[in-house]
């Protein structure tokens, strides 16, 4: 288990990349740290491995804080997004050489066979006596990989590992590192600030803004309820639509539209909601075509079809909205079509971005 408490970085030129970070991790799961580039993902990672030291706050392995403990003796495996390989060395000898070093060193023909088990696992064995600058991005990831394994490490950090493969590969090798932390049952932190990666691997999506963590949570729950908006703008593709709106005696009001308020079911409103200006939050599938008691009629600017999905792109007042409808749903660009939302599933968000319903 892995807690982080309080977890603060200042560094020397006055810059705050962490405020008070808290999370834990439970033994064996798989959680990404996930947000923009320059959110702080790498400076966390660092700190656990020892490699900046935290201005404030504790880091424990099992209950015992390691602040004070030397990177060497973290028993951690770091592997970065780009490879660092040794380049004269072959495959073989990578992956041993973690084993081969340092006080903890053992017998050359012992590190061979731990080396070799474990590239077993991560189907490297036949590339073994290959230099890493015959090998494609791909194969030299895994080698790095498998390094990082062999010496059984308490936890395994993954920093973007899949960054600098193309997207193909990176879909195939997010589900192999999954399969392979699973089956050694490894602690493991994976950095990424792609959303789709992060919800199709992780047990835990930490997703992190500017040195503040935004939510903690279950992959679907950052999607289904998210805690503001951020969230729910950084997590689902197409992006959510996001309207400005008034509620005022109950009723919400846009300048193409008014909902009664009690089409929202009130259980869901997280605090009692006073008139005011808030952002309607409603995502591109839960706006929906209708042929019935329309919310509003629009002319459709481009249609986009993506996969089995349709994309249908229109202005409302002076906002751009997407609605994905199924391909059998036939609607050409220019096409007037009404429309209503699936209010149960949208979103309110007040002034200071804070999900109320
Ligand atoms: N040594 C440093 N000195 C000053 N600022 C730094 C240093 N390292 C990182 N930063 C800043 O801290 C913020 C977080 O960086 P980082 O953790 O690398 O972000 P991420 O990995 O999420 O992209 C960034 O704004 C970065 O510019
Ligand atoms: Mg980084």
């Amino acid at each position: 288990m892995i807690e982080v408490v309080g977890l603060k970085k200042v560094f020397d030129n006055k810059f705050e990349a962490l405020k008070a970070v808290d999370f834990t991790i439970e033994k064996g799961d798989l959680v990404c740290l996930l947000g923009p580039s320059g959110c702080g993902k790498s400076t966390i990672l660092n700190l656990i491995a020892g490699l900046l030291h935290p201005t404030g706050g504790d880091i424990r392995f099992n209950g015992s804080s390691v602040v004070k403990t030397e990177p060497k003796d973290r028993n951690i495996g770091f592997v970065f997004q780009n490879y660092a390989l040794y380049p004269h060395m072959t495959v073989l000898e990578n992956v041993m050489f973690p084993l081969t070093v340092g006080e903890k060193k053992i017998k050359k023909a012992e590190a061979k066979q731990i080396a070799e088990t474990y590239m077993r696992l991560t189907n490297i064995e036949e590339l073994s006596q290959k230099k890493p600058g015959t090998l494609s991005g791909g194969q030299q990831q895994r080698v790095a990989i498998t390094r990082a394994l062999v010496q059984n490490p308490e936890v395994l950090l993954l920093d973007e590992p899949l960054s600098n493969l193309d997207a193909r590969l990176r879909l195939k090798i997010r589900e192999e590192i999954r399969r392979l932390v699973k089956e050694v049952g490894i602690t493991t932190i994976f950095v990424t600030h792609d959303q789709e990666e992060a919800l199709s691997i992780s047990d835990k999506i930490i997703l992190m803004n500017e040195g503040v963590i935004q939510q903690n949570d279950d992959p679907q729950n950052l999607y289904l309820e998210p805690n503001n908006q951020f969230v729910a703008k950084f997590i689902g593709n197409p992006i959510i639509n996001m309207l400005p709106v008034t509620i005022k005696e109950g009723q919400m009001t846009h300048p193409v539209f008014t909902i009664p308020l009690d089409r929202f079911t009130d259980i869901r409103f997280k605090k009692l909601v006073p008139d005011g200006q808030y952002t309607l939050g409603i995502r591109p599938e839960d706006v929906l075509t209708t042929t019935q008691d329309a919310l509003f009629t629009t002319q459709i600017k481009s249609v986009e079809l993506i996969g089995r999905e349709r994309i249908l792109n229109f202005d409302l007042a002076d906002k751009h909205v997407k609605s994905i409808v199924t391909i059998e749903e036939i609607i050409e660009e220019g096409a007037e079509v009404a429309f209503d939302f699936q209010y149960k599933k949208a979103f309110i968000f007040d002034d200071k971005g804070e999900r109320v319903y």
